[in-house]
């Protein structure tokens, strides 16, 4: 008999607006602190800021806070009872994403409300027309809401409030047209908050308003500024819903609030009112999700609710608060004259039911009551902004050269949707700011000189400013990342700085300058109008001593077949003898038995940097590989059995073992253990019999623990200095192999042309070496993460087609236009493990770092690579046995998807 469900709902339907309400029940309080207040009008043309009738606050125009847009005002049937704010607006019919920009301070929290009132502006009936009204919301890069105005009394307003914290020292609101009509908005206001309230808003949580009430017999529709110095919206709930059973209490009493109880100040006139039953009543059911586009189950909300008991009789009042089914409090009785906030701890509820009821609990003698309550759904932050340095730049960049391009607004690079156009972003990984990796502005009208901040950024790596109209000269600076430069076809004088002609000369650099005035005095490579890309200097620099060279070698050995019938043999042994005899373990070997084994060295099985490798067969059967050093590859023979010692003693199953060596006047030669499989290099081009994911994980752990051991088991550390794919062999398992290793100590002073091949080889340099020309166990880290690459794509490190470019950079562009799984060699015909795949990806830029001190080593290589193999026996036949590919994307959708249909309040219903 004494229970009876009331449902307070929150979309009564009167028709006055809360703007009315407020002409005239706002108490005209002022002196109350506005700082840190930003107040913009949109659209107002009248450009003097002005100060609100109602609330004193000063409100500007729009005018310093975005670019584009028109301004319109509502039209003069919906202008009477509006308030200021609401009669001017500005609509952005051009691009998809628009933003205002406000300032903030890093860091700090503060409220963000947005409001929009159509007002038939445009004269289209646009809300009424019966098509759907919609657009959206982001704040900075994160989305924020969507304004739903499909079948909305244009007279009326919508508010959308987010509580967060500001990315950087501005904030950005973003409009997002959906295609469903123009996108405007009427006013932004911002709102600082003390850092301790809202504890559970951080950098990586927001909340977005869902609902703010506050109950008892309010004078008007809206409570906000002064009364609330924060200037949140408290709805009365008076205003709609003051039927009976309610009874509203109030008091004049002071409603203490506990010293550090700082986490919602509400204000004391809030707390000084309530409402209650009368007393055959036991419940009050709170429905707070209403309208048309709520889809509650995919939102999560956290209500806070309001307390303190003002009744004048001492009788106690207890009462249990349930969402749904679920009880969020027990036992819970307010105290009198004091405030008290319960807000779940924090913790948003999973129910997105957004219905709360107030349950008399047993012995209570008094029904529940209620002063306030807020409910808020969670928002996360889940993109980062783009690294700020890069903002800074694109910033410097926007003003040199006076650009108003209509997507140029808001963050460069997030979301990725948005990235500015002729922008290319690199979103490597995951938990860091997007930087910008490519700038394309060819044929964009420029004029004016070459912008110094594109050359300052330090992300950069592809700047195409071709076809325009710059003038001047290029500016010296010392360009950092920056791989490609084409400044062709412009007005540009000489000389180029020197910084960057040594950058290209080292082959770092792909400049192009053709069509320039430069290009009237110097007749260089980068002035050459080449549709293909010229290969660098350095390429060539390279390849043509190695091919004469290796010409050479081939002349020396026939020439030494050819006349080897007079002296031969005998030769060979008188200086066998003359050697200084070093304790030396392993086979010593004759020119006459390598000419055996080898067939007459028929058989050429590779080419390298020191000479070419022949198959040969020992006496016992076993098949060697026997590697002929080019004689001037060596400064003193005296430098080549001490290294031969070394290398004796070099054991480890990831390494060639050497089986002898031969040396005396006719013969210089190691020979080592054949590997059946071939190199990798090999391996990774076939088509036929492609290795799988698992074994090319398998494979680069090979190669690392071999690298591992060279770096850390050997006394002193043996630098392999060439680590490449052909140099990384594989047995019958195939097991990776690294051969190769530790020649280059004794060649690479012999000779100063080869020595650039000795120490590395194009592609797999240290860009460190050009600085130091030293070559340390980091550079070896550097050119396995080039195998990695090579491994993970199956491209080589340097692509020719359809233009040069370093693996390394085709790599990041594919990544940053699309993703990861972009890269992927298609022979493994997308059969890998995802997050595997993303581990190998994440450790091959970690080794290819610019900076040697920012790579792993190579146990911190072999940990990681462990870390990216299934723990299952490794699997040895050369078959395709993938793992299905397991989606990284975020959990979050729903929760957007959500809020997507999710309504804001009515007002002035
Ligand atoms: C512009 O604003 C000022 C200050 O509020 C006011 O005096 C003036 O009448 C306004 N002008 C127009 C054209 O609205
Ligand atoms: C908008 O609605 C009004 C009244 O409902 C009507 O008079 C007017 O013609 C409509 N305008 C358009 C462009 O449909
Ligand atoms: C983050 O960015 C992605 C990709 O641009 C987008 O799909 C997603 O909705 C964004 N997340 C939020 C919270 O806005
Ligand atoms: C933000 O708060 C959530 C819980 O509300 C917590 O899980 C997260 O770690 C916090 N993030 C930061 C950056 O403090
Ligand atoms: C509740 O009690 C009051 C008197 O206290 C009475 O006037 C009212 O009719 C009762 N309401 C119901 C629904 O029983
Ligand atoms: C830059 O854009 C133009 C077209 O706008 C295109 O032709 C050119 O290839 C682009 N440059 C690069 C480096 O992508
Ligand atoms: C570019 O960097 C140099 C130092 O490398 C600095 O002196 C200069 O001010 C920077 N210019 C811009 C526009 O950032
Ligand atoms: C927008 O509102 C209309 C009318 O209230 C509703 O029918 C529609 O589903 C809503 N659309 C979205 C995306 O929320």
């Amino acid at each position: 008999m004494n229970t009876m469900v009331i449902s307070f709902s929150c979309s009564a339907s009167r028709k006055a607006t809360w703007i009315l309400a407020l002409l005239f029940m706002m108490s005209r309080v002022h002196g109350q602190s506005t700082r840190g207040f930003v107040s913009v009008d949109c659209g107002l043309t009248n450009s003097s800021a002005y100060n609100d009738g109602i609330t004193n606050i000063r409100f500007d125009s729009d005018r310093g806070y975005v670019a584009g847009g028109l301004s319109h005002t509502i039209l003069a049937e919906y202008m009477v009872g509006s308030d200021e704010q609401q009669k001017t607006l500005r609509s952005f019919p051009d691009g998809s994403r628009n933003c205002y920009t406000l300032p903030s301070t890093f860091g700090k929290k503060f409220l963000l409300r947005a409001t929009f009132t159509y007002g038939n502006y445009d004269g289209l009936n646009r809300t009424l027309d019966g098509s759907p009204f919609l657009f959206g919301l982001h704040i900075g890069v994160n989305f924020w809401d969507t304004v739903n105005l499909t079948n909305w009394d244009p007279s009326l307003t919508v508010w959308k409030e987010v509580l967060t914290v500001a990315p950087g020292n501005s904030v950005s609101v973003c409009l997002i047209n959906f295609g469903s009509g123009t996108p405007f908005m009427s006013a932004l206001e911002l709102r600082p908050l003390l850092d301790a309230m809202y504890p559970f808003v951080n950098t990586s949580v927001s909340v977005g308003y869902f609902r703010r009430i506050r109950f008892g017999e309010a004078t008007e529709y809206i409570t906000r500024y002064p009364v609330d110095p924060y200037d949140r919206f408290w709805e009365g709930w008076s205003f709609s819903y003051n039927t009976y059973p309610w009874i509203n209490l109030n008091t004049s009493s002071q409603v203490e609030i506990l010293p550090g109880d700082d986490y919602f100040n509400v204000p004391m006139a809030i707390f000084q009112k309530a409402t209650t039953l009368d007393t055959n009543y036991s419940f009050i059911v709170i429905n707070a999700s209403l309208g048309p586009n709520v889809v509650p189950e995919s939102v999560r909300l956290l209500p806070i609710f309001h307390f303190a008991e003002i009744n004048g009789n001492n009788m106690q009042r207890s009462f249990d608060i349930y969402n749904a089914d679920d009880v969020l409090h027990r036992g819970f009785s307010p105290s009198r004259l004091q405030a008290s906030s319960l807000y779940n701890s924090g913790q948003f509820l999973y129910n997105g039911d957004a219905v709360y009821t107030l349950n008399k609990a047993r012995g209570s003698s008094l029904p529940p009551l209620i002063n306030a309550f807020e409910v808020y759904s969670l928002l996360r932050m889940e993109n980062f902004t783009t690294d700020s340095e890069d903002v800074n730049y694109m910033k410097q960049v926007k003003a040199h050269y006076n650009l108003t391009r209509i997507d140029w607004n808001g963050d460069p690079c997030s979301p990725r949707e948005y990235t500015w156009e002729g922008l290319t972003c690199g979103y490597s990984s995951s938990n860091k700011n997007p930087r910008i990796v490519r700038v394309n502005m060819s044929s964009s009208g420029l004029g004016g000189g070459l912008a110094i901040s594109l050359l300052n950024m330090t992300s950069l790596e592809n700047l195409d400013l071709s076809n325009n109209n710059l003038v001047g000269t290029i500016p010296d600076c010392q360009i950092k990342s920056l791989a490609v430069l084409n400044l062709a076809n412009n007005k540009l004088e000489g000389p180029i700085p020197s910084y960057i002609l040594r950058r290209f000369q080292a082959g770092l650099l792909d400049l192009r300058l053709e069509g320039n005035p430069i290009c009237s005095k110097v007749k260089d490579m980068y002035c050459s109008n080449k549709k293909k890309h010229t290969t660098p200097t350095v390429l060539i620099a390279v390849i043509v001593p190695v091919v004469l060279v290796s010409l050479l070698v081939v002349m020396c050995i026939l020439w030494k077949l050819c006349h080897k019938g007079n002296s031969g043999d005998y030769e060979d042994y008188a200086t066998y003898e003359e050697e200084t005899p070093l304790h030396i373990d392993i086979r010593r070997f004759t020119y006459a038995e390598l000419k055996l084994m080898t067939k007459d060295f028929q058989s050429i099985i590779g080419k390298g940097g020191f000479g070419i490798v022949y198959h040969g067969i020992l006496e016992n059967g076993d098949e060697v590989a026997v590697k002929v050093l080019m004689e001037t590859s060596i400064a003193k023979s005296t430098d080549f059995l001490p290294e031969v010692q070394t290398l004796s003693k070099v054991h480890h199953k990831n390494l060639v073992t050497l089986e002898g060596y031969c040396q005396n006047k006719k013969c210089l030669a190691l020979v080592y253990d054949f590997m059946p499989r071939g190199n990798l290099q090999q391996l990774l081009k076939r088509d036929d019999h492609s290795l799988n994911w698992e074994q090319r994980v398998h494979i680069a752990l090979d190669a690392a623990q071999g690298l591992e051991y060279l770096h850390e088991s050997c006394t002193p550390a043996i630098v392999h200095r060439d680590v490449k794919t052909p140099n990384i062999l594989l047995d019958k398992n195939p097991v990776g192999i690294i051969s190769d290793f530790g020649l280059s100590r004794a060649f690479n002073e012999a000779h100063t042309h080869i020595s650039t091949v000795a120490a590395g080889t194009l592609g797999y340099l240290d860009p460190e070496y050009h600085a130091t020309f030293q070559l340390t166990v980091k550079a070896d880290v550097y050119s396995f993460g080039i195998v990695l690459l090579e491994i993970i794509t199956g491209q080589p490190p340097v692509l020719v087609d359809p233009q040069t470019i370093h693996l390394i950079n085709w790599t990041r562009q594919k990544i940053a236009t699309g993703s990861i799984h972009d890269v992927v060699d298609k022979r493994l015909m997308d059969q890998y493990d995802a997050s595997s795949l993303q581990s190998v990806v994440d450790l091959a830029m970690n080794c290819i770092e610019n900076a040697a001190i920012n790579r792993p080593t190579m146990t911190e290589v072999v940990s990681r690579l462990k870390m990216c193999l299934p723990a299952v026996p490794r699997l040895f036949q050369l078959t395709i046995s993938g793992v299905p590919t397991i989606s990284n994307e975020g959990n979050f959708q729903s929760d957007h998807a959500g809020r997507m249909s999710e309504t804001s309040l009515l007002s002035g219903r």
